[in-house]
Parts: structure tokens; sequence; C-alpha cells
């Protein structure tokens, strides 16, 4: 939910940790700060509530000079968005600086214990107890005091730690939170992600649990927290800072949507082969796929509604129960699970807590866990057996889009691989669904096309007293993803709904200032639809309908018509959440929202 950068090297550290904390921004907003030892040896600290650009400002045009710092920007959970309880966070020495990100379950009880022990804590933060616990603990050698540290911590933590006498050494550790070690020539760095440090380096670690890193310019020591050394191997961020740039967009997510034909390629590259789908990732548990007799599909947000997508395949063409729960219903309330579960996470950024800790429930009682991520080295491929990547690319905007519709076509091909290899999927129905695939980069381009109507739109729209989304079988995740980006964006109330349900009570909502949108492409279910969207129409709403290119019928009937494009029922919820992202869009730019980073959220959510 947080960002945290920290460098060592030769450069100035102050604007690399600004540029990172820019980067990281994204997982949270609230405030932010960072810490450098300045070439006189003293540790400066400057941290404000608001976004990073507040911060930058608070330094001014000539920061100290530095060859080392740490940087954090942050989404609050213990105490509000203020100055004061921005990080980094202090010892009593003023020589121990610490960045979080997760939550220390147990900070009460050592906040008491470090009062009662002569400490004086300023801030209302959970964090600031590490570094008074790391100040007790310190005898010269900074990697011993945060192992001492950590041994006291419950909850879950990625941490930057800096002692201002030891100004070449950073140390990091994570459990249950991300923490990366970039490695440059002469250089180090520690990070939330690659998007903070891709510019500088492309070689990382992914440390895993448990890890403590001992971080100096000419590399890192990986320990566990007893001070064992353990070894991990470098990987290559396979793409360049560019992708994680605007590129001439005035937002991320409007870059993002354009991104969606090229992202769908990239996901089915080395996947379809001639007529079959075949996922490569699977080759190491075909043996266990074959007793498979239910499928639990889990994740949160946006992943959910792509998971509902999974689900009616996985039930359609295995012909098992499948069904999707958000994760943090199931993991209190599971369902029966054993090794003839296969269980799905679905998790763009592989760091959810309520998607992770349901998977290692699952994994825990013995079902098969596969999941499906857009993050290498993530939390999640830790927890299971076999990952499959979404291979988006990064994501930057707060609002899903572009891996919102690779999670539905990779689900699709996932679904249809394990369908193939038992036997399940009828070759000519295989066929088809390959074709369509092909198909469907240049379709999502025509869509994005025809969407340029929803700006115009967007002006009679905007006003709009709340929404309320429709759709059955495959336009239902569409609506109820078109319903949340509206939702998270422009703060407009907008409802999702199962069209069938409508009359059984949110249709009192709906009146000429409460707008209904139609997911109304073709479909075996497309008349029970126009029935449900007659019935709003009677209600004297506006009727904004999504509908396949060459549908006469809807034009009489709506009031607008967003077009995509036709394809195979499976696959529309691709195409048809096209237009409503951007409907979206607009709507909250006219409304002068902060379309990136909107109010109260991060992308990602590392805490229940
Ligand atoms: C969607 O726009 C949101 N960013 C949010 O609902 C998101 O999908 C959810 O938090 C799950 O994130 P994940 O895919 O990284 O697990």
């Amino acid at each position: 939910m947080c960002g945290i950068v920290g460098y060592t090297g030769p450069r100035d550290a102050g604007p690399v940790l600004l540029d990172g904390l820019r980067r990281l921004e994204y997982r949270g907003y609230d405030s932010a700060g960072i810490a450098l030892v300045t070439e006189s040896g003293d540790l400066f600290v400057e941290k404000r509530a608001g976004k990073v650009a507040v911060l930058q400002d608070a330094m001014g045009d000539h920061p100290p000079r530095a060859g080392i710092g740490l940087g954090h920007t942050r989404w609050a959970t213990h105490g509000r968005p203020s100055d004061l309880n921005a990080h980094p966070h202090s010892d009593c020495t003023g020589r121990i600086t610490v960045v979080h990100n997760g939550i220390v379950e147990n900070f009460r009880e050592l906040r008491d214990e470090l009062k009662a022990g002569g400490h004086t804590l300023q801030s209302e933060t959970d964090t600031e107890v590490v570094a008074h616990l790391v100040e007790d603990a310190y005898a010269g050698d900074l990697a011993d005091a945060v192992r001492v540290a950590l041994a006291r911590l419950e909850g879950a933590y990625a941490l930057v730690v800096l002692h201002r006498d030891e100004p070449e050494r950073l140390v990091g550790a994570r459990l249950n939170a991300p923490l990366i070690v970039g490695i440059g020539a002469g250089e180090s760095f520690l990070a939330s992600d690659a998007a903070a440090i891709v510019a500088y380096t492309k070689q990382v670690i992914f440390l895993a649990d448990g890890d403590v890193a001992d971080v100096t310019p000419g590399g890192a020591v990986i320990t566990d927290l007893s001070g064992a050394v353990v070894e991990r191997k470098i990987d290559i961020i396979p793409w360049s800072v560019e992708a994680a740039e605007k590129g001439g967009y005035e937002h991320f997510m409007l870059k993002e949507i354009h991104e969606q034909p090229a992202a769908l390629t990239s996901a089915m590259t080395g996947r379809l082969r001639h007529d079959s789908v075949c996922l490569e990732e699977l080759d190491p548990i075909r043996d266990r796929l074959t007793g498979i007799d239910r499928v639990e599909l889990i994740a949160c947000g946006t992943a959910y509604y792509a998971s509902l997508v999974g689900a009616a395949l996985f039930q359609e063409w295995l012909g098992v129960p499948a069904r999707s729960t958000v994760a943090s219903e199931f993991r209190y309330s599971p369902p029966p699970i054993n090794a003839r579960t296969l269980v799905v996470a679905v998790t763009q950024s592989g760091e959810t807590a309520d998607t992770i800790a349901a998977s290692r429930l699952a994994g825990d009682r013995g079902a098969l866990v596969i999941s499906v991520t857009n993050t290498v080295g993530s939390a999640i491929t830790r927890e299971s057996h076999a990952a499959v990547f979404l291979q988006a690319g990064p994501e930057v905007a707060v609002a899903a889009t572009k891996t919102f519709v690779t999670q539905v076509a990779t689900l699709v091909m996932l679904a249809a691989d394990v369908a193939h290899h038992l036997g399940r999927l009828p070759a000519a129905k295989e066929q088809e669904l390959v074709a369509a695939l092909r198909r469907l980069p240049e379709q999502a381009e025509r869509a994005i096309e025809l969407a340029a109507t929803t700006e115009e739109m967007a002006d009679r729209y905007a006003e709009a007293a709340g929404f309320m989304y429709i759709g059955r079988s495959f336009g239902y995740p569409a609506a109820l993803e078109g319903a949340l980006k509206i939702k998270e964006i422009s703060y407009l109330h907008a409802e999702g709904y199962a069209a069938g349900e409508l009359k059984h009570g949110p249709i009192s909502l709906l009146d000429a200032d409460v707008p209904l949108v139609a997911v109304a492409t073709r479909s075996a279910v497309y008349e029970k639809l126009i029935s449900n969207l007659m019935e709003g129409k009677a209600r004297d709403a506006r009727v904004l309908a999504v509908a396949t290119e060459g549908d006469t019928q809807i034009e009489q009937l709506a009031t607008d018509v967003l077009w995509v494009p036709d394809t195979l029922e499976p696959l529309s919820t691709i195409l048809a959440v096209i237009p409503l992202q951007l409907f979206a869009y607009h709507v909250a730019v006219k409304r002068g929202r902060d379309v990136d980073q909107p109010r109260n959220l991060a992308k990602s959510v590392t805490v229940e």
C-alpha cells in the first residue's frame, strides 16, 4: 500500500529517490518523505502530507547532496495523513531512520514497552516502533540490530533502515510485503517494485519472506532472520522505463486503455498453437490437473470481476462445479477443499493481502493452486504451484484497465488449456476459440476507435446523480467492471447488477437523473437483456447501451449506443468493457477528478 525506495552509490541520492517516489506514487499518495545522509554526515529528513510534488516543493531547488538515502510514499493505515505521521520515522538519537510498508500488528504493546523503557515516540504510526527497537538493539552493526528488532514484530513489513553512522549501508527486510534489491554498477537500490529503479538498472533480486538484505554500493548480502546467508538469483526486468511513463497521453489510464490491443497480443504470445491453446507454465502440474473435480477462483476488485468469466468457462468446458469468491470472504468462510480442488488466484499485483492469504489457506488444505498475475517475482507466485503471467506490462493508473482485459483473456486460455488436456473441449470449439482470440487485438483497437463518442457523451452524463449498470452472462462482469471504473475515478455512485435482478429492488433507483447502462452485446440472453433495458426506459431513465455493431434494434431503444465488434460470447466481456472504461475516463475528466490517483485508493492493497 506504500511505496519504498532506497539508494546507495555515487549519484546524488535526492533526485534518484524523488524520481523513484514519483514512479511509486500509485501505491499510495497521502504523504511522502525522504531521508538523506549528507556529505557532512548529517541526517536530513523532510516529510510532508500530500503528494510527492508537495515534498519536492518543500525540499526546494537545492536539497543537500548525499550518496545514500531512503524515501516513502504512504497510504495511511495507522495514523491519519500528516507531516508528523509521514515516513521516514527516526529513533530517539536521530541517527536511525526507517520506512515501512505493511502493518506492525503488535505495535501498541511495543509502544508501551518502549515508552516504559524511556523512549519518546512522536507519531501515531505503527512504524515508529521499529526505529526505536533498532536503536535498542544497535551495537555497531545495523543488519544485526535490524534482525533483532524484526524478531519482535508481528504482522507484515517491507522495511528499509538507515543509520547515519554507517553512511554506505541500507538494510531492507520483507515479510508479506514486496521488496526488491536493484544491483547497478557500483550502486544499489531497494524498492517496492521495479518501476522505481528500472531507469537505473534492470538487474533485480526479488526478496523472499524472511529475507534481510544488507545493501552497499558493491551489492547485497541476503540472510535469513538468524543471520545465515541465503542465495537469491538475479532476475532481469523485461521492460524499459518508457513502459512506465505516460508517452504523450494526458493520464496513465488513457495510455493503458490504448495499450490494450498490444497487451492482448502480448498475453497470447506463445500460447496459441495452430488450432489449440497451450500454457507451458502448466506442464509441471498436468498430472495433478487430471484429478480435479471442482474449481474455486479467488480474487479482489477488478480481478474478481475478471474471474467470473473464468468460473463460467471452467464450469462449462470442464463440466465440474466452478465459482469465484472474493478473497476476503473465501479466507474466513472457505468451502471444503482437498487435493482434487483447483484454486485459481487472480491478482494483477500479486501482492493483494486477502488473495495471498486465501491462496495460502487453500494450499495448506491440499488444493492445487494456480496464480494468474502480472507481476513476476510477486508474493502470489510463491503461494502457487504454477504461475501464469498476464504479460501486460506495467500498469500505473490505480484504475485497472489493460490488466482486466488480459486477465479475462488469460483465464479463457487457462480454462481452454485445462479442458483440452482433460479431453473435454471439442476440437471444433477450440479451433473457433483460437480464431476469435487471434482477432481480438484488432477488434480491441476498433472498439477504442468506436468509443471516441464517449468524450462528447460524457458532457451529457457527467452530472448524473448516479448510474445503474446491468448485464447478463458474460455481459455481467463487464457491467460490474464498468460501474467500478465510474465509482473509482469520478466518485459518482454506480451499481453493477445482474440485469435479471433489476426488478427485485434496484429498479427503484432509476429516474431521469439515474441513467441505465446496459451491456447488450449479441448473446444467447440478448432478448432477456432487452426486456430489462425496457424496464428501465419505462421509468424515464436514459439508456446507454453497449451493443454489437450491426444491431439495428438497439438504436430504436437506447438513448445512446456504444458499439463494439462482434466476437464469441466468452470474449465479449473484453470488448464490452473498453467503451465503459473510456466513458468512465471522460466523465472523471469532465468532473475534474484525479484520474490516475483517485482519493482514498492505492493500487496494491497489501493490508487486510
Ligand atoms: C481496480 O481498478 C482496482 N485497482 C482494484 O479493484 C484491484 O483490482 C484490486 O485491488 C485487486 O488488485 P490485484 O489485482 O492487484 O490483486
